[in-house]
């Protein structure tokens, strides 16, 4: 044996080590420029032929040796490093939030979970449906008819290159379609969503929010649809007594159609909604026209209902005193922190 301890002692010795810097020592002791293995080789050189044979095997040997166990209790002290930092990094979703640190609810996102509660507790369900379209749900089935201006470019997004000709959905109404044609009535549901109109200035945007109304039973009555209108405003703008007036209007899928525009007041430029001498419109809703009853594959003979619309950012700009419509699109996070919302405001929680 060329060495004096022996392998045992050596596997223990490295096997107990466990911090990189003590195992670079042995490294260095080993099998470092004036390690004991090179030191041994240099000192073959006085050696005869024969033995310089047989002992310088017996020295690489013993490096293999050494290096394979240094190797491996490396490997070792790497794995449980890893192991160490996976726990020490461990995060527990359970714990609160940190307020401070925490992203705003945008006022977009915060509108439509209030919409859905305050209709939610009405019993109305949530229906959603694709931003793309086809053309028939869009149009055809809630009786627009080819010629309308509706369709015409400047208001549609067009898609190219497909049979249906489908367009980016121009309000939220064709998810009516949609539900009709697969649910038989009672119906009672919103829509929020997406809708996109070929339009941009500082009071339209080519991409908002609608959240559509529709419901269809045996009996629904334009009495029903104005107190549940008036109900949900009051709820919504927090007032009693809303003052407000319906106006005769026209849309293709309703018959008779009508456009509610609720009274204002401008405090210190501020707008409150409720009572004053001035009116702003505020939806379009009507009974739904029995034609797309039809078309939706439901005997209008037997079921009737209405239907409304609104405009999400609209609801939003008047109850939280937002004046630019832009600043919605913005990804300002400043304006974020100062219009957002905290995640504990909210009582309802939406995937929308
Ligand atoms: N879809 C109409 C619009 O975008 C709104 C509406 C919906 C009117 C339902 C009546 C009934 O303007």
């Amino acid at each position: 044996m060329v060495f004096a301890e022996n392998k045992n002692d050596i596997l223990k010795k490295i096997k107990d080590i466990n911090s990189f810097e003590e195992l670079e020592k042995l490294r260095l002791y080993y099998l470092g420029k004036k390690g004991i293995i090179p030191e041994s080789l240099k000192g073959l050189a006085s050696l005869s032929i024969e033995e310089k044979k047989t002992k310088g095997q017996e020295i690489n040997i013993f490096k293999k040796f050494v290096e394979e166990i240094l190797r491996e209790q490396k490997t070792i002290l790497e794995n449980s490093q890893i192991a160490k930092k996976i726990k020490q990094e461990i995060i527990d979703v359970t714990l609160p939030p940190n307020i401070k640190t925490a992203g705003k609810i945008h006022p977009i996102s915060q509108t439509i979970f209030n919409i859905i509660e305050i209709f939610g507790n009405l019993n109305y369900s949530v229906e959603t449906g694709p931003d793309i379209e086809t053309d028939f749900n869009n149009f055809t089935a809630l009786n627009i008819p080819e010629h309308h201006p509706a369709r015409e470019m400047q208001d549609t997004f067009y898609l190219e290159g497909n049979q249906e000709n489908n367009v980016l959905r121009t309000h939220t109404s064709p998810v009516q379609v949609r539900t009709m044609l697969k649910n038989k009535p009672p119906i009672k549901i919103i829509v929020p969503g997406r809708t996109y109109r070929s339009d941009s200035d500082a009071t339209h945007a080519p991409m908002f929010h609608q959240v559509e109304g529709l419901v269809v039973n045996q009996n629904a009555t334009m009495v029903d649809l104005k107190s549940t209108l008036v109900l949900f405003l009051e709820e919504f703008f927090e007032v009693k007594n809303l003052q407000y007036r319906f106006r005769p209007s026209y849309f293709p899928f309703t018959e008779p159609s009508a456009e509610m525009d609720v009274a204002y007041t401008k405090v210190n430029n501020k707008i409150k909604i409720g009572e004053g001498n001035n009116w702003l419109e505020i939806l379009g809703c009507g009974m739904v026209n029995p034609l797309v009853l039809e078309n939706c594959k439901i005997d209008s003979k037997v079921y009737q209902g209405f239907a409304f619309g609104m405009g999400i950012e609209r609801l939003s700009m008047l109850k939280y005193g937002i004046s630019d419509l832009r600043s919605f699109f913005e990804l300002n996070y400043r304006w974020l922190d100062h219009y957002g919302f905290s995640v504990l405001d909210n009582q309802t929680r939406s995937g929308l």
